[in-house]
Protein backbone atom coordinates (compact mmCIF):
# COMPACT_ATOMS: atom_id res chain seq x y z
CA UNK A 1 0.00 0.00 0.00
CA UNK A 2 1.46 3.42 -1.29
CA UNK A 3 1.68 6.18 1.90
CA UNK A 4 1.57 9.68 1.80
CA UNK A 5 5.13 10.75 3.70
CA UNK A 6 6.39 13.78 4.30
CA UNK A 7 10.48 14.20 5.86
CA UNK A 8 11.36 17.35 7.56
CA UNK A 9 14.91 17.70 7.03
CA UNK A 10 16.95 17.05 4.27
CA UNK A 11 20.46 16.64 5.63
CA UNK A 12 21.83 13.21 5.13
CA UNK A 13 19.63 11.34 7.06
CA UNK A 14 16.50 13.31 5.40
CA UNK A 15 16.90 13.50 2.05
CA UNK A 16 18.31 9.63 1.63
CA UNK A 17 15.06 8.82 3.79
CA UNK A 18 12.89 10.45 1.37
CA UNK A 19 14.10 9.38 -1.57
CA UNK A 20 14.54 5.89 -0.14
CA UNK A 21 10.85 6.26 0.83
CA UNK A 22 10.15 7.25 -2.69
CA UNK A 23 11.45 4.29 -3.93
CA UNK A 24 9.49 1.86 -1.71
CA UNK A 25 6.80 3.13 -3.54
CA UNK A 26 5.38 5.78 -1.37
CA UNK A 27 4.47 9.67 -2.18
CA UNK A 28 7.16 11.40 -0.73
CA UNK A 29 7.45 15.66 0.00
CA UNK A 30 10.75 16.48 2.07
CA UNK A 31 10.14 19.09 4.18
CA UNK A 32 13.48 21.93 4.46
CA UNK A 33 13.48 25.39 5.91
CA UNK A 34 16.74 25.93 3.32
CA UNK A 35 15.24 27.14 -0.14
CA UNK A 36 18.36 26.64 -1.52
CA UNK A 37 18.89 23.34 -0.64
CA UNK A 38 15.71 22.55 -1.61
CA UNK A 39 16.17 24.21 -5.18
CA UNK A 40 19.20 21.37 -5.64
CA UNK A 41 17.43 18.72 -4.42
CA UNK A 42 14.43 19.25 -6.60
CA UNK A 43 16.61 19.18 -9.92
CA UNK A 44 18.08 16.10 -8.91
CA UNK A 45 21.10 17.36 -6.88
CA UNK A 46 22.77 16.23 -3.73
CA UNK A 47 24.41 19.03 -1.32
CA UNK A 48 26.29 16.72 -0.24
CA UNK A 49 28.54 13.41 -1.92
CA UNK A 50 26.44 9.74 -1.30
CA UNK A 51 27.25 7.14 -3.63
CA UNK A 52 23.98 6.01 -5.34
CA UNK A 53 21.60 8.17 -3.73
CA UNK A 54 21.71 11.21 -6.76
CA UNK A 55 20.20 7.69 -9.16
CA UNK A 56 17.68 7.39 -6.74
CA UNK A 57 17.07 11.15 -6.27
CA UNK A 58 16.45 11.70 -9.96
CA UNK A 59 14.40 8.52 -10.57
CA UNK A 60 11.84 9.25 -7.95
CA UNK A 61 11.80 12.91 -8.83
CA UNK A 62 10.74 11.84 -12.50
CA UNK A 63 8.07 9.49 -11.49
CA UNK A 64 6.58 12.04 -9.72
CA UNK A 65 6.59 10.20 -6.48
CA UNK A 66 8.99 12.78 -4.80
CA UNK A 67 8.67 16.02 -3.78
CA UNK A 68 10.34 19.07 -1.88
CA UNK A 69 8.19 22.52 -0.02
CA UNK A 70 9.26 24.47 2.98
CA UNK A 71 5.87 24.81 3.76
CA UNK A 72 4.55 22.94 6.78
CA UNK A 73 0.90 23.70 5.86
CA UNK A 74 1.59 21.74 2.50
CA UNK A 75 3.12 18.91 4.26
CA UNK A 76 0.04 18.71 7.27
CA UNK A 77 -2.22 18.90 4.54
CA UNK A 78 -0.89 15.88 2.36
CA UNK A 79 0.48 12.97 4.43
CA UNK A 80 -0.26 10.70 6.85
CA UNK A 81 2.98 9.87 8.16
CA UNK A 82 5.17 12.33 9.12
CA UNK A 83 9.46 11.56 9.44
CA UNK A 84 11.37 13.72 11.82
CA UNK A 85 14.93 13.65 10.21
CA UNK A 86 16.69 16.62 11.42
CA UNK A 87 20.18 17.15 13.08
CA UNK A 88 20.24 16.83 16.95
CA UNK A 89 24.45 18.59 16.66
CA UNK A 90 26.53 18.34 19.91
CA UNK A 91 25.76 21.63 21.70
CA UNK A 92 28.62 24.06 22.23
CA UNK A 93 30.96 23.89 25.12
CA UNK A 94 28.45 21.44 26.36
CA UNK A 95 27.93 17.55 25.82
CA UNK A 96 24.78 17.15 25.51
CA UNK A 97 23.17 17.42 22.26
CA UNK A 98 21.05 20.22 21.13
CA UNK A 99 17.67 19.35 20.11
CA UNK A 100 16.32 22.67 19.23
CA UNK A 101 15.85 21.78 15.67
CA UNK A 102 13.92 18.81 16.71
CA UNK A 103 11.63 20.91 18.80
CA UNK A 104 10.99 23.29 16.23
CA UNK A 105 9.21 20.54 13.78
CA UNK A 106 7.12 19.27 16.39
CA UNK A 107 6.21 22.79 17.61
CA UNK A 108 5.57 23.97 13.87
CA UNK A 109 3.84 20.43 12.45
CA UNK A 110 2.00 19.26 15.56
CA UNK A 111 -0.69 22.78 15.12
CA UNK A 112 -1.30 21.46 11.69
CA UNK A 113 -2.58 18.19 12.23
CA UNK A 114 -6.27 18.55 12.01
CA UNK A 115 -6.67 14.27 10.77
CA UNK A 116 -5.43 11.65 12.26
CA UNK A 117 -1.41 11.29 11.80
CA UNK A 118 1.71 9.07 12.84
CA UNK A 119 4.60 11.28 13.67
CA UNK A 120 8.09 9.30 13.53
CA UNK A 121 10.88 10.66 14.80
CA UNK A 122 14.24 8.81 13.06
CA UNK A 123 16.85 11.65 14.94
CA UNK A 124 19.04 10.55 17.45
CA UNK A 125 18.21 11.98 20.68
CA UNK A 126 18.17 11.07 24.61
CA UNK A 127 15.78 8.52 26.30
CA UNK A 128 13.05 10.53 27.41
CA UNK A 129 12.91 12.88 24.26
CA UNK A 130 10.13 11.15 22.46
CA UNK A 131 7.96 10.88 25.70
CA UNK A 132 8.27 14.48 26.01
CA UNK A 133 7.49 15.51 22.17
CA UNK A 134 4.51 13.48 22.18
CA UNK A 135 2.72 14.93 25.18
CA UNK A 136 3.50 18.73 23.58
CA UNK A 137 2.21 16.71 19.99
CA UNK A 138 -1.34 15.77 22.11
CA UNK A 139 -1.36 19.40 23.35
CA UNK A 140 -0.54 21.03 20.33
CA UNK A 141 -2.35 19.33 17.29
CA UNK A 142 -6.27 19.87 17.22
CA UNK A 143 -7.04 16.36 16.12
CA UNK A 144 -7.23 15.71 19.77
CA UNK A 145 -5.88 11.78 20.14
CA UNK A 146 -5.39 11.47 17.17
CA UNK A 147 -2.11 12.33 16.19
CA UNK A 148 0.51 9.83 17.50
CA UNK A 149 4.02 9.87 18.11
CA UNK A 150 6.57 7.17 18.03
CA UNK A 151 10.49 6.46 17.47
CA UNK A 152 12.03 4.97 14.44
CA UNK A 153 15.88 5.34 14.91
CA UNK A 154 18.06 5.32 11.75
CA UNK A 155 21.69 3.09 11.62
CA UNK A 156 22.40 4.50 8.35
CA UNK A 157 26.25 4.79 7.44
CA UNK A 158 27.38 7.83 5.22
CA UNK A 159 28.71 5.98 2.29
CA UNK A 160 26.32 3.43 2.59
CA UNK A 161 22.78 5.20 2.77
CA UNK A 162 20.89 3.70 -0.03
CA UNK A 163 21.59 0.33 0.72
CA UNK A 164 21.41 1.14 4.53
CA UNK A 165 18.13 2.23 4.28
CA UNK A 166 16.75 -0.03 1.95
CA UNK A 167 18.36 -3.38 3.34
CA UNK A 168 19.08 -2.36 6.95
CA UNK A 169 20.39 -5.13 9.24
CA UNK A 170 17.37 -4.44 11.60
CA UNK A 171 14.19 -2.25 12.13
CA UNK A 172 13.45 -0.87 15.86
CA UNK A 173 9.76 0.62 16.53
CA UNK A 174 9.90 2.93 19.76
CA UNK A 175 5.78 3.07 20.55
CA UNK A 176 4.21 4.68 23.31
CA UNK A 177 2.82 1.61 25.87
CA UNK A 178 0.41 4.48 28.06
CA UNK A 179 -1.40 5.22 24.29
CA UNK A 180 -1.68 1.58 21.92
CA UNK A 181 -2.50 3.15 18.72
CA UNK A 182 -1.84 2.72 15.20
CA UNK A 183 2.17 3.55 15.29
CA UNK A 184 3.00 0.16 14.42
CA UNK A 185 0.66 -1.09 11.57
CA UNK A 186 1.36 1.81 10.10
CA UNK A 187 5.23 1.45 10.10
CA UNK A 188 4.58 -2.62 8.56
CA UNK A 189 2.63 -0.24 5.45
CA UNK A 190 5.50 1.93 5.32
CA UNK A 191 8.50 -0.74 5.64
CA UNK A 192 6.23 -3.42 4.31
CA UNK A 193 8.94 -4.27 1.02
CA UNK A 194 11.26 -4.43 3.51
CA UNK A 195 9.80 -6.90 6.15
CA UNK A 196 9.21 -9.01 3.15
CA UNK A 197 12.41 -9.67 3.09
CA UNK A 198 12.48 -11.03 6.60
CA UNK A 199 14.51 -7.82 8.12
CA UNK A 200 14.25 -8.30 11.35
CA UNK A 201 11.39 -5.47 12.86
CA UNK A 202 11.57 -5.28 16.89
CA UNK A 203 8.66 -3.09 18.67
CA UNK A 204 9.67 -1.45 21.82
CA UNK A 205 8.45 1.06 24.80
CA UNK A 206 9.80 4.74 23.42
CA UNK A 207 13.21 4.80 25.85
CA UNK A 208 14.44 1.43 24.62
CA UNK A 209 14.15 2.55 20.97
CA UNK A 210 15.80 5.78 21.73
CA UNK A 211 18.30 4.00 23.74
CA UNK A 212 19.30 1.22 21.31
CA UNK A 213 20.40 3.78 18.86
CA UNK A 214 22.71 5.72 21.35
CA UNK A 215 24.20 2.02 22.41
CA UNK A 216 25.05 1.39 18.71
CA UNK A 217 26.95 4.41 18.64
CA UNK A 218 28.46 3.91 21.93
CA UNK A 219 29.51 0.44 21.49
CA UNK A 220 31.08 0.86 17.72
CA UNK A 221 33.16 4.10 19.35
CA UNK A 222 34.02 1.80 22.53
CA UNK A 223 35.03 -0.98 19.94
CA UNK A 224 37.04 1.76 17.78
CA UNK A 225 39.06 3.24 21.21
CA UNK A 226 39.25 -0.62 22.46
CA UNK A 227 41.56 -1.77 19.33
CA UNK A 228 43.39 1.87 19.13
CA UNK A 229 43.97 1.26 23.02
CA UNK A 230 45.57 -2.18 22.11
CA UNK A 231 47.59 -0.40 19.10
CA UNK A 232 49.14 1.43 22.28
CA UNK A 233 50.10 -1.46 23.98
CA UNK A 234 51.42 -3.04 20.18
CA UNK A 235 53.44 0.33 20.11
CA UNK A 236 55.42 -0.53 23.57
CA UNK A 237 55.75 -4.00 22.67
CA UNK A 238 56.60 -4.16 18.76
CA UNK A 239 53.62 -6.09 18.46
CA UNK A 240 51.71 -5.62 15.23
CA UNK A 241 47.44 -4.75 15.94
CA UNK A 242 46.66 -5.31 12.23
CA UNK A 243 47.26 -8.84 12.71
CA UNK A 244 46.00 -9.08 16.38
CA UNK A 245 42.73 -7.65 15.07
CA UNK A 246 42.96 -10.10 12.08
CA UNK A 247 43.34 -13.12 14.87
CA UNK A 248 41.13 -11.90 17.44
CA UNK A 249 38.41 -10.59 14.81
CA UNK A 250 38.40 -15.17 14.25
CA UNK A 251 36.12 -15.44 16.90
CA UNK A 252 32.11 -14.50 16.02
CA UNK A 253 31.80 -13.23 19.11
CA UNK A 254 34.09 -10.21 18.77
CA UNK A 255 33.68 -10.09 14.64
CA UNK A 256 36.57 -8.26 12.58
CA UNK A 257 34.68 -5.37 11.38
CA UNK A 258 34.85 -1.99 13.57
CA UNK A 259 38.51 -3.23 14.53
CA UNK A 260 40.66 -1.20 12.59
CA UNK A 261 43.21 0.76 14.67
CA UNK A 262 44.51 4.22 13.35
CA UNK A 263 43.27 7.65 13.90
CA UNK A 264 39.85 7.00 15.33
CA UNK A 265 36.74 8.26 14.64
CA UNK A 266 35.10 11.34 13.79
CA UNK A 267 31.88 12.66 11.75
CA UNK A 268 28.91 14.14 12.70
CA UNK A 269 27.34 10.90 14.75
CA UNK A 270 30.16 8.74 17.20
CA UNK A 271 31.70 11.62 18.53
CA UNK A 272 28.58 13.64 19.27
CA UNK A 273 26.52 10.59 20.51
CA UNK A 274 28.57 9.05 22.87
CA UNK A 275 29.24 12.96 24.39
CA UNK A 276 25.36 13.20 24.90
CA UNK A 277 25.20 9.69 26.08
CA UNK A 278 27.59 10.87 29.21
CA UNK A 279 25.51 14.07 29.35
CA UNK A 280 22.26 11.98 29.80
CA UNK A 281 23.35 9.72 31.79
CA UNK A 282 25.33 12.22 34.25
CA UNK A 283 21.39 13.73 34.28
CA UNK A 284 19.73 10.75 34.76
CA UNK A 285 21.92 9.36 38.27
CA UNK A 286 24.20 6.99 36.17
CA UNK A 287 27.42 8.64 34.98
CA UNK A 288 29.38 6.34 36.77
CA UNK A 289 28.79 3.91 34.40
CA UNK A 290 30.14 6.06 31.81
CA UNK A 291 33.62 6.67 33.24
CA UNK A 292 33.87 4.27 29.76
CA UNK A 293 32.61 6.08 27.35
CA UNK A 294 34.83 9.07 28.69
CA UNK A 295 37.69 6.74 28.20
CA UNK A 296 36.80 5.94 24.88
CA UNK A 297 36.62 9.44 24.13
CA UNK A 298 39.82 10.53 25.48
CA UNK A 299 41.31 7.70 23.78
CA UNK A 300 40.17 8.57 20.09
CA UNK A 301 41.16 12.35 20.94
CA UNK A 302 44.52 11.32 22.30
CA UNK A 303 44.86 9.19 18.60
CA UNK A 304 45.37 12.48 16.97
CA UNK A 305 47.68 13.64 19.05
CA UNK A 306 50.17 10.94 18.72
CA UNK A 307 49.97 11.60 15.09
CA UNK A 308 50.96 14.87 15.42
CA UNK A 309 53.87 13.83 17.37
CA UNK A 310 54.86 11.03 15.02
CA UNK A 311 54.90 13.40 11.94
CA UNK A 312 57.02 15.82 14.27
CA UNK A 313 59.77 13.11 14.62
CA UNK A 314 59.74 11.94 11.06
CA UNK A 315 60.73 15.72 10.15
CA UNK A 316 63.33 15.85 13.25
CA UNK A 317 62.00 17.06 15.84
CA UNK A 318 60.27 20.28 14.78
CA UNK A 319 57.39 21.21 12.19
CA UNK A 320 59.37 24.67 11.28
CA UNK A 321 60.33 24.54 7.59
CA UNK A 322 58.52 21.60 7.20
CA UNK A 323 56.00 20.16 4.28
CA UNK A 324 53.49 18.22 5.11
CA UNK A 325 51.89 15.96 2.50
CA UNK A 326 48.71 15.11 3.82
CA UNK A 327 46.18 12.34 1.44
CA UNK A 328 42.29 12.64 2.88
CA UNK A 329 40.19 15.23 4.81
CA UNK A 330 37.06 13.38 4.97
CA UNK A 331 36.53 12.06 8.10
CA UNK A 332 35.98 8.24 6.62
CA UNK A 333 36.05 7.05 2.58
CA UNK A 334 33.20 7.62 0.31
CA UNK A 335 31.99 10.68 2.32
CA UNK A 336 33.04 14.50 1.57
CA UNK A 337 31.88 15.46 5.48
CA UNK A 338 34.84 16.60 7.33
CA UNK A 339 32.95 17.38 10.26
CA UNK A 340 34.86 16.34 13.53
CA UNK A 341 37.12 14.90 11.17
CA UNK A 342 40.29 13.62 12.52
CA UNK A 343 42.48 13.95 9.34
CA UNK A 344 41.66 17.65 9.53
CA UNK A 345 41.89 18.11 12.91
CA UNK A 346 45.73 16.87 12.53
CA UNK A 347 46.71 18.66 9.33
CA UNK A 348 45.21 21.79 11.38
CA UNK A 349 47.33 21.22 14.56
CA UNK A 350 50.66 20.09 12.24
CA UNK A 351 50.13 23.36 10.52
CA UNK A 352 49.73 25.75 13.61
CA UNK A 353 53.08 24.03 14.60
CA UNK A 354 54.63 25.37 12.02
CA UNK A 355 54.67 22.87 8.92
CA UNK A 356 53.51 24.07 5.51
CA UNK A 357 50.62 21.65 5.16
CA UNK A 358 48.75 20.77 1.43
CA UNK A 359 45.69 18.69 1.32
CA UNK A 360 43.73 16.46 -1.21
CA UNK A 361 41.06 14.42 -0.86
CA UNK A 362 39.01 13.30 -3.62
CA UNK A 363 35.48 14.79 -2.79
CA UNK A 364 35.82 17.15 0.42
CA UNK A 365 37.97 19.56 -0.88
CA UNK A 366 35.05 22.09 -0.60
CA UNK A 367 34.15 21.16 2.81
CA UNK A 368 37.75 21.06 3.89
CA UNK A 369 38.29 24.70 2.76
CA UNK A 370 35.51 25.84 4.37
CA UNK A 371 36.06 24.70 7.66
CA UNK A 372 40.23 25.58 7.28
CA UNK A 373 40.95 28.04 4.64
CA UNK A 374 44.47 28.63 6.20
CA UNK A 375 45.70 25.16 4.83
CA UNK A 376 46.94 24.45 1.47
CA UNK A 377 45.03 22.43 -1.02
CA UNK A 378 46.28 20.68 -4.20
CA UNK A 379 44.49 19.24 -6.97
CA UNK A 380 45.53 15.67 -6.86
CA UNK A 381 47.94 12.99 -4.51
CA UNK A 382 50.94 13.98 -6.32
CA UNK A 383 50.63 17.66 -6.33
CA UNK A 384 49.95 17.38 -2.41
CA UNK A 385 52.96 15.25 -1.95
CA UNK A 386 55.23 17.91 -4.13
CA UNK A 387 58.70 18.41 -2.16
CA UNK A 388 56.96 17.10 1.23
CA UNK A 389 59.54 15.90 4.01
CA UNK A 390 56.52 13.75 5.16
CA UNK A 391 53.40 12.14 3.47
CA UNK A 392 50.20 11.02 5.77
CA UNK A 393 47.11 8.98 4.71
CA UNK A 394 44.77 10.25 6.89
CA UNK A 395 41.57 9.01 5.03
CA UNK A 396 41.80 5.28 3.55
CA UNK A 397 40.63 6.37 -0.17
CA UNK A 398 40.87 3.39 -2.59
CA UNK A 399 42.94 5.50 -4.20
CA UNK A 400 45.11 6.17 -1.59
CA UNK A 401 45.53 2.84 -0.73
CA UNK A 402 46.07 1.64 -4.15
CA UNK A 403 49.20 4.13 -4.66
CA UNK A 404 52.44 2.53 -5.11
CA UNK A 405 55.29 3.70 -3.32
CA UNK A 406 56.88 4.64 -6.97
CA UNK A 407 53.91 7.08 -7.97
CA UNK A 408 54.94 9.39 -5.28
CA UNK A 409 58.41 8.83 -5.00
CA UNK A 410 59.61 11.59 -7.75
CA UNK A 411 57.28 14.19 -6.33
CA UNK A 412 58.42 14.08 -2.32
CA UNK A 413 61.39 15.66 -0.74
CA UNK A 414 62.35 12.77 1.09
CA UNK A 415 60.76 9.67 1.23
CA UNK A 416 58.45 9.08 4.30
CA UNK A 417 55.37 7.98 5.00
CA UNK A 418 53.16 8.24 7.78
CA UNK A 419 50.16 5.74 7.32
CA UNK A 420 47.04 6.97 9.86
CA UNK A 421 44.65 3.98 8.87
CA UNK A 422 47.26 0.83 8.56
CA UNK A 423 46.00 1.03 4.96
CA UNK A 424 49.38 0.70 2.68
CA UNK A 425 51.81 -2.64 2.69
CA UNK A 426 54.40 -1.66 5.26
CA UNK A 427 56.76 -4.49 3.17
CA UNK A 428 56.11 -3.25 0.01
CA UNK A 429 56.73 0.66 1.14
CA UNK A 430 60.44 -0.46 3.02
CA UNK A 431 61.13 -2.66 -0.06
CA UNK A 432 60.61 0.79 -2.65
CA UNK A 433 62.96 2.67 -0.29
CA UNK A 434 60.70 4.70 1.92
CA UNK A 435 60.16 4.96 5.55
CA UNK A 436 57.05 3.35 7.26
CA UNK A 437 55.59 4.01 10.33
CA UNK A 438 51.85 2.74 11.04
CA UNK A 439 49.51 2.86 13.95
CA UNK A 440 50.38 0.30 16.63
CA UNK A 441 52.58 -1.55 14.07
CA UNK A 442 56.41 -2.40 14.13
C1 LIG B 1 27.83 5.85 12.29
C2 LIG B 1 27.28 4.44 12.53
O1 LIG B 1 28.17 3.46 11.97
C3 LIG B 1 25.90 4.28 11.89
O2 LIG B 1 25.37 2.99 12.17
C4 LIG B 1 24.97 5.36 12.46
O3 LIG B 1 23.69 5.31 11.88
C5 LIG B 1 25.57 6.73 12.16
O4 LIG B 1 26.89 6.82 12.77
C6 LIG B 1 24.66 7.77 12.74
O5 LIG B 1 24.50 7.82 13.97
O6 LIG B 1 24.02 8.49 11.97
P1 LIG B 1 29.01 7.05 10.20
O7 LIG B 1 29.15 8.26 11.06
O8 LIG B 1 28.54 7.20 8.80
O9 LIG B 1 28.02 5.99 10.88
O10 LIG B 1 30.47 6.40 10.14
P2 LIG B 1 31.15 5.02 10.53
O11 LIG B 1 31.26 4.16 9.34
O12 LIG B 1 30.55 4.45 11.74
O13 LIG B 1 32.62 5.54 10.90
C7 LIG B 1 32.82 6.41 12.00
C8 LIG B 1 34.28 6.73 12.20
O14 LIG B 1 34.95 5.59 12.74
C9 LIG B 1 35.05 7.11 10.95
O15 LIG B 1 35.85 8.24 11.23
C10 LIG B 1 35.90 5.89 10.66
O16 LIG B 1 37.09 6.21 10.00
C11 LIG B 1 36.16 5.38 12.05
N1 LIG B 1 36.49 3.93 12.11
C12 LIG B 1 35.60 3.01 11.70
C13 LIG B 1 37.72 3.53 12.62
O17 LIG B 1 38.56 4.35 13.03
N2 LIG B 1 38.01 2.18 12.68
C14 LIG B 1 37.13 1.24 12.27
O18 LIG B 1 37.44 0.04 12.36
C15 LIG B 1 35.89 1.66 11.76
Amino acid sequence: MSCRIAVFGTGYLGATHAACMAELGHDVLGVDIDEGKLAKLAMGELPFYEPGLPDVLRANIDAGRLRFTTSYQEAAEFADVHFIAVGTPQKQGELAADLRHVEAVVESLAPLLTRPAVIFGKSTVPAGTAARLGARVRTLAPATGQVELAWNPEFLREGFAVKDTLHPDRIVLGVDRDRPGNAEAVARDVYAPLLEEQIPFLVTDLATSELVKTSANAFLATKISFINAIAEVCEATGADVSVLADAIGHDARIGRRFLNAGIGFGGGCLPKDIRAFIAMAGELGAGQAFALLREVDSINMRRRNKMVELAREAVGGSFIGARVGVLGAAFKPDSDDVRDSPALNIAGQIQLQGAAVTVYDPEAMQNARQLFPTLQYAPDMTAACAGADVVMILTEWTQFTAVEPTDLAGAVRRRVVIDGRNCLDPVKWRGAGWSYRGIGRP
